[in-house]
């Protein structure tokens, strides 16, 4: 339990935050296909990225820490060593859609499982496309949920051609690294554009991609070659706390040093911009091929916007951020197309409607794939539930910070993101 007090005086000052969660995912599970050490610098460890790192050492990878930073050595891209055990993915859906992708072409025998929301998320969108290429995968019930396992393939399995019926990073990855083993180039389509952190690492580690619209085409390898670095850009998706915070207070003035704004990450910056609020970036730059900024941020009054469609995959988990940005806006905010959040880490179109309610009441209301806000409305103290989800504990405890206080039921879920999140907000 956790009770956050309202904060009456602005932020100020600057901020680091840690490192990109998304990115740092791909830089061990890429640095261990390689031959040579990477040095990791700026790794995000918290414990969705930990199931990644405990996941690729039963995989044969060499992982260490070096002070701030780890250093990671792998056996090259056709090394990979079949795990003693089953591989847990813990909390973290993109460790196991990464690397079911990864696993489903190789001749060994892995059986992945996770925690009680992992097992509960669906799965068949990326068991579907592996198994066009041949691969054999099974997972429990109808739903192909967790457990699962990944026969040995017996040959190199196809190159396949995939249209994706939603727009998933974590589904497209995974069919890009499973393309690396292929016997044949692969192409995946995306509806509109996610994240396209896969794409850039693996082109800086010598694979051959090509991009046309939103095609995108891997081609098989032979091996990978390794950057001796690789900088991990701070995640936006954290930064997003202190943004909305920052922008809700009077009297802030805030800079948040190194954030990673990737154009495919910096939807939540263009709709709040739009809303009114004072954003700017600064010190622009680029490392280890993804773009970096400092952002300065200062309070401002906003106002309620309607948007959805391609804008949602570049915001989709700052969504319960945004909301409580949009609880204090002048009036109504309409945001469509959402569905995909009914299956992150809980259901969180649910959650904004039942918890953030709570603080203020009659604000909040869902369809099946829309979320509509009516700001303005009076904030109370309330006590609420994070249902275990990292995104619902930091957006409870900036909305309660910027209202009249909160209580919530379990903190300890902010580790799986940004385990200093607390000692921040202090
Ligand atoms: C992620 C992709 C997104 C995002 C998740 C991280 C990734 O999920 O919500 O937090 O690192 O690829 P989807 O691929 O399900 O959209």
């Amino acid at each position: 339990m956790k009770k956050i007090l309202p904060l009456n005086h602005g932020l100020r000052g600057t901020i680091k935050i840690p490192g990109d969660k998304s990115i740092s995912h791909r830089s061990v599970i890429l640095s261990s296909l390689a031959t040579t050490p990477v040095e990791i610098e700026n790794f995000l460890s918290g414990a969705d990225c930990l199931s990644t790192v405990e996941c690729m050492k039963s995989l044969g990878a060499k992982i260490v820490r070096t002070g701030e930073n780890i250093l990671v050595t792998g056996n090259g891209l056709h090394g990979l060593r079949e795990p003693e055990n089953v591989l847990d993915a813990g909390n973290s859906g993109t460790t196991l859609r990464l690397l079911m992708g990864l696993c489903a072409p190789q001749k060994f025998l892995t059986t992945f499982t996770g925690d009680n929301s992992l097992r509960r998320r669906p799965m068949a969108r990326v068991i579907k496309p592996l198994t066009m290429t041949g691969a054999k995968i099974f997972g429990r019930n109808d739903n192909q949920s967790l457990p699962i396992t990944i026969l040995p393939a017996e040959k190199n399995l196809r190159g396949i051609f995939y249209k994706m019926p939603v727009a998933s990073a974590q589904v497209k990855s995974a069919i890009l690294l499973s393309g690396l083993f292929a016997e044949t180039p692969t192409t995946v389509i995306e509806p509109s554009p996610s994240r396209d952190h896969t794409e850039k690492m693996l082109t800086a580690f010598g694979a051959r991609i090509e991009h046309r619209g939103n095609a995108i085409r891997i081609f098989p390898a032979e091996n990978l070659t390794a950057p001796e670095r690789i900088f991990v850009a701070g995640d936006i998706s954290s930064a997003a706390y202190w943004i909305v915070l920052a922008s809700l207070l009077d009297d802030s003035d805030v800079t948040i040093e190194s954030v990673g704004v990737n154009e495919t990450r910096t939807g939540i910056i263009d709709v709040l911009q739009q809303m009114g609020a004072s954003i700017e970036l600064i010190n622009q730059r680029t490392s280890s091929g993804e773009k970096l900024a400092d952002v300065h941020v200062v309070s401002s009054k906003l106002y309620g916007v309607e948007f959805g469609g391609e804008m949602i995959p570049r915001l989709i988990d700052e969504i319960p951020a945004l909301a409580v940005a949009a609880a204090f806006a002048t009036g109504t905010t309409i945001i469509r197309d959402v569905a995909e959040l009914r299956v992150k880490e809980t259901d969180r179109l649910a959650a904004i409607v039942d918890e953030f309610n709570k603080i203020s009441p009659e604000t909040f209301t869902a369809t099946d794939d829309s979320l509509i806000i009516k700001g303005g409305r009076e904030k109370f103290f309330a006590e609420c539930q994070t249902r275990a989800d990292h995104r619902m504990a930091m957006s409870l405890a900036i909305f309660g910070a910027a209202a009249q206080g909160v209580s919530i039921d379990d903190e300890t879920c902010v580790d799986i993101s940004y385990p200093n999140f607390f000692e921040e907000l202090n």
